[in-house]
Order: C-alpha cells, then sequence, then structure tokens
C-alpha cells in the first residue's frame, strides 16, 4: 500500500507496516553482527549523496523501500568494524521501549503528561546516585538529552549555587586541557569568556596534572577571577584518559568548589566492578553526567545528571510559567529542572533495559569493551612502525603509524591519509584526533562484537594507505627534484 493511500491512524496499517519493519531492522542487525554487508560506512562525499538523494524523489516510494533506502545510507553501528566515535550501539530492547516512548509521546514536564515516565526516571535517578555513592538523604537528579546539554545545565547549577562566592567577581572554572569542547560552549553559551575556562595542564597519560589546580586556582584569584568549580574528565574523549577525582575532589573540599565530574563517558565503568575503581573519588562529587547512549547501550540521546544536593536542581532555573509550573520542589514535575520544555521519555529505553537485562549487564558491556581495548591495542602496536599515544585506560585507543625518517608534519600527512581512505572505502570506521600538535588514529570499542581479525583486517590496511601514501610523497619528492 503506497503511503499517500493509508489512511493516517489506521491501527491495522500499523500493524502491518510496523511487522514488516522490524522484520527489516532484525534482517539489518543480523548482517551487521555477522558482516555481511562489504562496508559499514556507504562512503559518499556530501555533494554526491545529497545529489543522490535530490535525484531519487521518494515520495511515492513504499515505506519500506524507504526503510531500507535510509538504512543503506547510513553508517551501520552494529558492525563490529564500526571502532569510530562513542557512540554506542542500541540494544533491542532499549530502543524497543523508545519506540514506546515515541509512540506515547508523553511530555513528562509536568507530572500528568509524564505519570510513569516521571517515576521511572525518579527510579533511575535513585539507582544511580546509590552507585556512585552520593548520599541517599540529598541526592537526587534528571535525565536530560545529551551530555553537552548536562554539562551546561550543571555549570548552569554550579553558578548559581556558588552566587555569594563570585558576586562582584568574574567566576570560573578549572578543566583539563583535554575536556571536551562542550564545556568551553557552555561556558560561552553562558556569557563567558574564554579565559574563565581555565585549562589546567595534562600529563603523559593526558590526565590532569592536579599539582596544577593550587597555583592556577591563586593566580586566577590574582586576576579578579573566582573559580566556582573543577571539572573532572571521567573520561576525556580524544584518549579515555581518566583525571585524578579524589585529588580534585579534596581539592574542591578545601576551597569549596564545586566539583564537577563530566563522565558522559566514561562514568558508566562504575558498573563494573574491574574498572570502578578509574572512578575513585566520584562520591565527593556535587554534580556528576553520565551519557545512557555511549556506553550504555540506549539510543541516543540519552543522559543522567545527578547531584549531591537535590535541591540545588530546582534553583538551577527558577522561571515561573503560570499555566505549567510553580516554585515548589515537586520531583513529579521534571520540566522545573531540565532545558526541555517537552522532553523526550528517554526513561523508558533505560528502564525497560534494565528490568529485562539487570544493571549489572551494563557492568558487563563495559568490562567487556576495556578489556577488548587493551588487547587491541597490544594487537596493533605488535605491527612495526605503530605506536600508542598513551597507554589504553578506557575503550578508547590513540595511535598513529610512524614511519622512520618523516617529520612531525609528514608523519601527520601520512596518518591523515591513512585516515581519509579508511573512510572512503568504508570497509572499517576510524577516527582522528589531534594530541600535542600530532595527528592520532582513533577507535572507540563500542561493539563487543569487534575481534581480533577485524582488528587485524584493520591493520593491514592501514599498512596498506601508509605504503600507498609513502610511494606518493616519495615520487612527489623525486618530481620536485628532478
Ligand atoms: C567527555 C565527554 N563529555 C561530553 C560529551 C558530549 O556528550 P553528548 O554527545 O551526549 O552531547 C562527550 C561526547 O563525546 C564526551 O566524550
Amino acid at each position: 500500500m503506497r503511503p499517500k493511500q493509508a489512511p493516517l491512524y489506521d491501527p491495522e496499517y500499523f500493524r502491518s507496516l510496523g511487522h514488516e519493519i522490524i522484520d527489516i531492522l532484525a534482517d539489518h542487525l543480523k548482517d551487521s553482527l555477522e558482516t555481511k554487508r562489504p562496508q559499514v560506512l556507504p562512503w559518499r562525499p556530501p555533494d554526491q549523496q545529497m545529489q543522490h538523494w535530490k535525484e531519487i524523489d521518494h515520495t511515492d516510494m513504499e515505506p519500506k523501500a524507504l526503510f531500507q533506502e535510509i538504512l543503506s545510507h547510513s553508517i551501520s553501528i552494529h558492525d563490529p568494524r564500526y571502532i569510530g566515535h562513542q557512540v554506542g550501539m542500541p540494544a533491542p530492547t532499549s530502543l524497543l521501549f523508545d519506540l514506546l516512548s515515541s509512540y506515547l509521546n508523553n511530555g513528562m514536564a509536568v507530572y500528568e503528561m509524564g505519570m510513569a515516565a516521571n517515576c521511572m526516571e525518579r527510579l533511575i535517578i535513585e539507582t544511580l546516585c546509590s552507585r556512585f555513592g552520593l548520599p541517599t538523604e540529598t541526592a537526587g537528579g534528571v535525565l536530560t538529552s545529551g551530555g553537552t546539554l548536562a554539562n551546561l545545565t550543571a555549570m548552569l547549577s554550579a553558578r548559581k549555587a556558588m552566587a555569594s562566592r563570585w558576586q562582584g567577581k568574574r567566576p570560573a572554572v578549572m578543566v583539563s586541557e583535554e575536556a571536551h569542547y562542550c564545556i568551553e560552549r557552555a561556558a560561552m553559551t553562558m556569557g563567558w569568556a574564554q579565559e574563565d575556562v581555565i585549562k589546567v595542564p595534562t600529563d603523559e597519560r593526558f590526565s590532569m596534572q592536579t599539582q596544577q589546580l593550587e597555583p592556577l586556582y591563586q593566580e586566577a584569584l590574582g586576576r579578579g577571577q573566582q573559580v566556582i568549580a573543577v571539572i573532572g574528565c571521567a573520561c576525556s574523549t580524544s584518549t579515555g584518559s581518566y583525571d585524578d577525582l579524589a585529588t580534585i575532589g579534596e581539592f574542591c573540599n578545601k576551597h569549596k568548589i564545586w566539583f564537577h565530574v563530566d563522565g558522559a563517558h566514561g562514568a558508566a565503568a562504575i558498573f563494573s566492578p574491574t574498572y570502578a575503581h578509574l572512578l575513585e573519588g566520584i562520591a565527593k562529587a556535587d554534580s556528576i553526567v553520565l551519557d545512557f547512549h555511549k556506553l550504555l547501550m540506549a539510543p541516543a540521546l540519552a543522559t543522567a545528571l545527578l547531584y549531591r544536593k537535590n535541591d540545588t536542581s530546582f534553583q538551577t532555573f527558577q522561571q515561573q510559567s503560570a499555566y505549567l509550573l510553580d516554585l515548589q520542589q515537586d520531583w513529579y514535575n521534571s520540566g522545573k529542572r531540565t532545558f526541555e520544555c517537552t522532553k523526550y521519555m528517554m526513561c523508558a529505553g533505560i528502564y525497560g533495559f534494565v528490568k529485562a537485562h539487570g544493571w549489572e549487564s551494563f557492568g558487563e558491556n563495559v568490562t567487556t569493551l576495556f578489556q577488548h581495548a587493551k588487547a587491541f591495542a597490544t594487537q596493533i602496536t605488535q605491527h612495526p612502525h605503530m605506536k600508542l599515544a598513551t597507554p589504553v585506560q578506557s575503550n578508547i585507543i590513540c595511535f598513529r603509524y610512524e614511519e622512520e625518517g618523516l617529520s612531525t608534519e609528514e608523519t601527520n600527512q601520512q596518518n591523515a591519509f591513512i585516515r581519509q581512505a579508511i573512510l572512503e572505502n568504508g570497509v572499517s570506521y576510524i577516527v582522528q584526533t589531534t594530541l600535542r600538535n600530532k595527528l592520532f588514529l582513533r577507535l572507540a570499542v563500542m561493539n563487543p562484537f569487534t575481534n581480533e581479525t577485524h582488528i587485524e583486517a584493520l591493520c593491514k590496511d592501514i599498512e596498506a594507505y601508509a605504503l600507498q601514501w609513502s610511494s606518493t610523497h616519495a615520487s612527489h619528492a623525486e618530481t620536485s627534484a628532478s
């Protein structure tokens, strides 16, 4: 049946199309996991891709055919050769509960528009607070749309809570130079200057040099700034390095300033008995951000923002809205504490998942991915010329191809060439990052089905592209010499 002829809200149409679409997705999942398709990424340059979407008029296409069309022009996150960005592969249970969220469309801001939702969210938050060791009498939090928004919300909360400290001065925060760019973006959004985000240098493992906190704090005071918070990375985006949260927590405690942990990626380690130690000291945090759509198998976006003192979350946004919200601190009217007014019921995907599989399966996923990353790093460095940026701490591996006799700039060019060739070839998907002016290839092991065979194939491709670059480079050199 053509979409135009289909009645808009016909339950039988919904039922039959729904069954067909789930079949398509199940087949896609199977083919992805078994690497049946030649590529994880059917690469086309943006303009060519746009040309295709303009030329193929999808107006009369059956919805199932359009589904296939979208799938076949998208990167496949469930394919084990996807080892790129930190977007996790959604588990079927989570994504089916997400479908329920889309169907119900309960906006959640006020209680009656999300009765089940506000309760599920509160239960998730309570479990998280207790896992992180925040005091049960005072702790609380919210779910919100992504780590970026959650970090901004936490920084607004810190500014509000610390108002008596910074009034008459310029508020500032201190954060590792390796922090995600969203911290600086949040500061800009708050109307701060770039200098109000004080970057703390990192050590050889790209973790914050905590001994620099005191001198930088004193220098800031001298300039008329008041540091209101230190933000710890757990872990950093580029290299997956964990900051020493225990020391940062002590520092914040000493100066009576806010301690925020950006654990968007790596705070998930709390569920892993093997790796929870990386978060030692997190229980001292005033606020913590944790993304479920990274290591915890939920579809994007689903982020928890936890507070040591739940009260502070109510003070962040105090707009009065006569028809919606009053100033009472009621947990069940969630719109008082988040940017979103109409908030997606992201809790259903998480709640459904933990009821079906248990909180422990989060830990198992984290343990597996971290262990795989360590093993893959060893495997990679067994290849000549492949050097790690730093030992692996989480599921992120940074390495590069280093050929003797090349300058740093040439090595950067060679690695950029390798990455671009891998992208365009589409058989595997990896990304790149720059650390201290050196360009590195970067893998985020997000898929527990990625194995040594996939990594070996990737290494072979890297070697082949490196040689290709060298031969072009050599012939350039010869051409210019002649
Ligand atoms: C450490 C860290 N913080 C924040 C973010 C931003 O999170 P989101 O993509 O959910 O907005 C990321 C994303 O990669 C991250 O790695």
